[in-house]
């Protein structure tokens, strides 16, 4: 019924006040402000003033009540730090999180000295009824306090176990491992558990070490020391928008102040592609294979003998393979092989000729695959995608590798495997189903409860009491206590 109402007024346009909404998303990443940018654009195409602070600005179709803050420069400082962080991640976790906090306040810092934004921190003459930011490094969150108005936090991928403590929701590590964690299988082994314990103790005390502080710092070197302690504004956020999809992540209950804006937030309507592409891949009535890496790992970057494996085995098959693959020229290419830069990967899931995905598994290209009921070979590398990557496979939708220790023959064997038995393609075309089966779109959960916010001046009344209750008091401590006293 309210979704009804609510397609209502989406498709009848502008609703019937105008509010002025900030937005800021600073990380460098396409992956990332995808999600993001299409909310804050469909705000303003609502009648909202919209500001938002960005690393990809718009380009098509901006609304005229949208204004927007390039702040692209990111992606240098971006890039110089996370050259090697693919190395990194395997053999010392502490100095990724180190590189990765680092270089985000780098940006943070440097986007508060952009001119602009210093209009907005220094000026008075700017007021907002909402605060949109990507919740993930607390600098900007000083915004909020800024303009004494309602921020809601918002992630591309399932939240960090800080966010969901925040918004009062469970986070046991033992039920609910954080996603990035690398398991082999949905159900936790002994030591699979053991190290989702350890790494949620070592979270809460590097933040408190380290990651606090050092955000403590920036927020008092821009914005002064009278302004409200990081943590502070962290917890006073009043809503969680987390881009989370029922077959790939784990579920959790969450509080009515958490609103899971998936799944496929980010999918667009279809476009024509381009001619030449298009004819390579009708006229592949045997079927073709597209293969990508997504775009933080680069499959120009691939080991040698990696690339020369995978090269071996696409020889070899009797389908048409397209990689995007982001170099001009592949030394012993074979003829099957399609080489592409940049690739409409959306429109190239939905060619009817499409057989499988070869994917690093990152959130959006698991949902891409999804939607167009593509099965996949998971080549998971770091981040969200290990887990993205068992999740898949659990749920029957195609098969996984480890991408370093590839062999041409498993690699050959996997693609066969996944396109030869039916089971794989009707498992996407179930899911797929089931995933469209939703009472509204992300987007329009995104919108009512964005305006929702607005309306209500906040939705502190919507947070739960989970994780703000002393661990003895959790634990029955003391009531174990008491009941002992009184029985004996
Ligand atoms: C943002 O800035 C970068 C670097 O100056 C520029 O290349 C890009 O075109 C800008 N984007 C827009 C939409 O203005």
């Amino acid at each position: 019924m309210i979704g009804n109402l609510l397609l209502l007024t989406l498709s009848f346009g502008v609703s019937v006040y105008s509010a002025r909404i900030l937005g800021a998303f600073t990380t460098p990443s396409i992956s990332h402000q995808i999600v993001f940018l299409p909310i804050m654009k469909e705000l303003a195409a609502r009648g909202h003033e919209v500001i938002i602070i960005t690393t990809d600005p718009i380009k098509e179709d901006v609304p005229p009540t949208l204004r927007q803050i390039n702040v692209s420069f990111a992606y240098n400082l971006w890039n110089n730090d996370l050259e090697n962080i693919i190395e990194d991640t395997k053999y010392n976790p502490v100095k990724l999180m180190d590189t990765f906090i680092n270089v985000l306040n780098d940006i943070n810092s440097r986007v508060l000295e952009h001119p602009d934004v210093q209009t907005l921190v220094h000026g008075n003459a700017d007021k907002f009824d909402l605060f949109i930011v990507e919740y993930l490094i607390p600098t900007l969150y000083s915004l909020k306090h800024k303009f004494d108005c309602p921020m809601i936090g918002i992630t591309s991928l399932d939240s960090p176990y800080d966010g969901h403590q925040a918004m009062g929701n469970p986070t046991h590590p033992i039920v609910y491992p954080d996603f990035t964690l690398p398991f082999e299988d949905v159900k936790l082994k002994f030591f699979d558990r053991l190290t989702s314990y350890l790494f949620m103790q070592f979270s809460y005390i590097y933040d408190m070490v380290k990651f606090i502080p050092l955000q403590e710092d920036t927020k008092n070197k821009y914005f002064g020391k009278d302004y409200p302690h990081v943590t502070d504004v962290l917890n006073s956020v009043d809503m969680l928008f987390i881009n989370t999809n029922h077959i790939f992540h784990n579920i959790r209950p969450l509080t009515p102040a958490t609103i899971s804006i998936g799944p496929f937030i980010h999918i667009k309507p279809p476009k024509p592609l381009p001619k030449d592409l298009n004819k390579f891949l009708d006229d592949a009535k045997e079927g073709f294979i597209y293969f990508s890496l997504g775009s933080n790992m680069k499959s120009k970057d691939l080991m040698e003998s990696t690339r020369l494996s995978i090269l071996k085995t696409f020889a070899e098959l009797p389908y048409k393979v397209l990689w995007k693959f982001e170099s001009e020229d592949l030394p012993g290419k074979p003829e099957n092989v399609k080489i592409l830069k940049w690739v409409p990967q959306q429109d190239v899931l939905r060619h009817k000729n499409i057989k499988v995905f070869i994917t690093q598994c990152g959130l959006q290209s698991l949902e891409e695959g999804l939607f167009n009921e593509v099965p996949f070979i998971g080549l998971p590398v770091f981040g969200d995608q290990p887990m993205n990557a068992v999740n898949m496979v659990s749920k029957g939708l195609g098969v996984k590798l480890n991408y370093e220790s590839l062999t041409s023959d498993q690699f050959k064997a996997a693609i066969l495997e996944v396109i030869g038995d039916p089971k794989y393609k009707k498992r996407a075309e179930e899911l797929s189903r089931i995933s469209k089966d939703e009472p509204m779109t992300g987007m329009e959960k995104a919108i009512f409860w964005s305006e929702y916010v607005i309306r209500n001046n906040g939705a502190q009344h919507l947070k739960g009491a989970e994780g703000k209750i002393p661990l003895y008091q959790y634990y029955y401590l003391d009531i174990f206590v008491f009941l002992a006293f009184i029985f004996f």
